[in-house]
């Protein structure tokens, strides 16, 4: 695999140069230095200066600025430049724009205008890729390619008749015939049976809910077709400019679900994604952690690319808040704490006109003379430091599951509860664990589960016969395995398995369901030994499992809550957890889990809010503390603190907000 040429933890960022005159160029290279910034990416949203009319390009300011960032030693992540079309091309071809569910056209003026099955816009898009790889491949200062930007980010899922068409095609590769696709979608349900490919459409707003599996198969279909047009744009890459690393930036934040990354990791030779902390979520900075954990494991364990995030307040959230003081560092060195070797923002000079003029950057609208620019060139100096670390990997012997296929038909028409988030069990075991300084990778079903001591399932509503045989297999190898509610109902139809939920899980569990009794928002249900939230289900504990705690209130009084079923000739022990317990009981059963699995937190006794994780390699280990509390602590550990540059001996002083990373001894 070609990589991403870093020996540094590399700083950098979006950089649009065509927003500023040439003079403010010189300054920006000059600041790069200044904030040891050493990538760029270059040319995401420059198609209409790039080529402002059919056929007619206009590559000198490219050439230009190329050959200044090269001979200031930045390398460039050239786009594609193929992410928004230009207004030439929607007013000449207005076939390519996107239609939402409704109908309506989805007019341009902002960006990522363009339908991802049209071929029209393919023909363009491939053009400019064509011709920005012949007059590049061989620019010293190109070091990756950036295909698009955020795929899916605004144009997904569109519903117009050519993506009906494309549809038609993907699912008759997908089912032998019409009768296996009938099968499949459960038609024989409201008079819904097909004898013609062509009566088959999107599934376009309708009187009331459409059929789960045209939506799920939709949704598959919808991933599937963004990632054919980004094979086409890389094909013209791999043609003519071979040797070149090749990424596209992918949303691993917990709102954006349109595309199985699972399935397009082969298609990039290195995995880069983009995070945003979202002030709204309850828990933000677990959210970063798990979006870190789960863009590792998209990238196999390997190290990987944070493609962007903000120094300090984005422009689209309903108060834009701006970061603290010593947070622009603190975040970024998070997402190094989880295996990035590379720190990118959006973006590198903070604009005066369009959309995003109030979004921050590393430049401010104040300028290098400015609290945020000098916390930036900190990191620069940190960043330096820190080098030495770059390609090592973060230590984890916990797997959570993440299937995003999983995650749609969870999310489908017409479900026990619609206010059950498909990632709310998923994400507070990741956060109990994380609480505890238990460091877990975010991993597809197909992963290698039987390398880990701990298998989490959280709510995978729909599991294929292979992936819940994998986790039989893992326990069988040793694992202890942790299944919650709502785990293994259907297959990959997302038909619902028969005989008692959780179907698939039912025999490795020992539990056999018949009801589920989800819970609202508000509601809760006692626990002997705590409180359930979001959902609880009439559990019989089978033969040979034992009942560890019970429901204490409602109609399942006395009925099983939490299971455990003992592994036996050395197989993992199988566990159940039927609502999600409350932070204290869940906190108690992880830990029981932990002690069985025979799993250590990283560091012991680590104060509350106080993140941890270690990254290792031949040559060493290093330890990552991050301190997002608003007191100073202080930890039990010894090393060389990259971050302070000073050694530490026996204990390390965490200042309000404060970060060390030690390499020990
Ligand atoms: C990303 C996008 C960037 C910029 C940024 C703002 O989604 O790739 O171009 O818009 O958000 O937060």
């Amino acid at each position: 695999m070609r990589s991403w040429p870093t020996k540094t933890l590399a700083l950098g960022g979006d950089y649009n140069p065509e927003q500023w005159p040439r003079p403010v160029w010189d300054e920006d290279i000059e600041l790069m230095r200044r904030a040891n910034v050493s990538f760029v990416s270059l040319g995401i949203f420059s198609w209409s200066w790039l080529e402002p009319a059919k056929g007619e390009y206009e590559f000198e300011w490219l050439d230009t600025i190329l050959d200044k960032l090269h001979a200031g030693g930045i390398a460039v992540d050239l786009a594609t430049a193929t992410a928004t079309p230009p207004p030439w091309l929607s007013a000449a071809h207005p076939e390519i724009l996107p239609v939402d569910v409704d109908g309506h056209t989805l007019w341009p003026g902002s960006r990522q205008t363009w339908c991802p099955t049209s071929p029209v816009f393919r023909e363009y898009a491939v053009a400019l890729t064509r011709q920005l790889a012949t007059r590049y491949h061989e620019h010293p200062a190109v070091a990756m390619w950036h295909v698009s930007n955020e795929y899916a980010c605004h144009n997904l899922p569109c519903y117009c008749d050519e993506c009906a068409r494309h549809f038609r095609t993907w699912l008759q590769r997908r089912y032998p015939g019409l009768e296996a696709l009938n099968d499949a979608w459960g038609t024989a349900f409201w008079s819904q049976r097909y004898t013609d490919w062509g009566q088959i459409l999107p599934p376009r707003r309708s009187t009331t809910f459409n059929n789960p599996t045209h939506v799920l198969d939709y949704k598959r279909f919808s991933s599937d077709a963004l990632l054919d047009h980004m094979r086409a744009e890389r094909a013209v890459l791999d043609e003519l400019s071979p040797g070149v690393p090749v990424t596209t930036n992918f949303m691993t934040l917990d709102h954006f679900r349109h595309l199985d990354y699972s399935q397009w990791t082969p298609t990039v030779d290195v995995v880069s994604t983009d995070h945003y902390l979202v002030d709204t979520l309850e828990h933000p900075r677990a959210e970063l952690a798990y979006s870190g954990d789960l863009t590792r494991g998209l990238a196999g364990g390997a190290p990987w690319m944070l493609m962007e995030h903000s120094t300090s307040a984005v422009n689209w959230q309903p108060t834009n808040h701006a970061k603290d003081f010593g947070q622009t560092i603190r975040d970024a060195l998070a997402h190094v704490a989880r295996g990035a070797d590379t720190i990118g923002w959006f973006q590198w000079r903070q604009s005066r006109a369009g959309s995003e003029k109030f979004h921050s950057a590393l430049v401010p609208h104040a300028g290098a003379d400015s609290a945020r620019f000098r916390e930036v060139e900190e990191l620069g100096r940190i960043a330096g430091r820190l080098g030495e670390l770059v390609g090592s990997r973060v230590e984890s012997r916990v797997a959570i599951l993440h299937d995003y296929q999983a995650i749609w038909a969870a999310e489908g028409p017409c479900m026990p509860s619609s206010e059950l988030d498909a990632l709310t069990a998923a994400q507070a075991i990741h956060r109990a664990l994380h609480d505890r300084g238990v460091t877990a990778d975010v991993v597809h079903p197909s992963a290698d589960l039987t390398a880990y001591a701990l298998v989490v399932v959280p709510q995978l509503y729909l599991v294929t016969d292979e992936h819940a045989a994998a986790v039989a297999a893992a326990a069988e190898a040793g694992a202890e395995v942790l299944v919650t509610y709502f785990s293994g109902i259907s297959d990959e139809n997302d038909h619902v398995r028969l005989g008692g939920y959780p179907g698939a899980f039912r025999d490795l569990l020992g539990v056999r369901v018949e009801e589920f009794f989800p819970l609202g928002p508000d509601e809760t249900v006692a626990l002997a030994d705590g409180t359930g939230t979001w959902w609880s289900e009439d559990v019989t504990a089978l033969p040979g499992t034992d009942v560890l705690t019970t429901y204490a209130a409602g109609p399942l009084t006395g009925r099983p809550a939490v299971t455990r079923r003992a592994g036996t000739d050395g197989a993992g022990s199988a566990w159940y957890v039927s609502t999600l317990p409350d932070d204290t009981a869940l906190g108690a059963l992880l830990d029981d889990v932990l002690s069985a699995a025979g799993v250590e937190p990283t560091v012991a006794g680590l104060p509350r809010g106080v993140e941890t994780t270690r990254r290792r390699s031949d040559e060493g280990s290093w330890l990552f503390l991050l301190n997002h509390t608003d007191a100073e602590h202080t930890v039990a550990a010894t090393g060389y603190d990259l971050v302070a540059d000073a050694p530490v001996d026996g204990s390390v002083r965490l200042a309000p907000g404060g970060v060390a990373v030690l390499r020990e001894d």
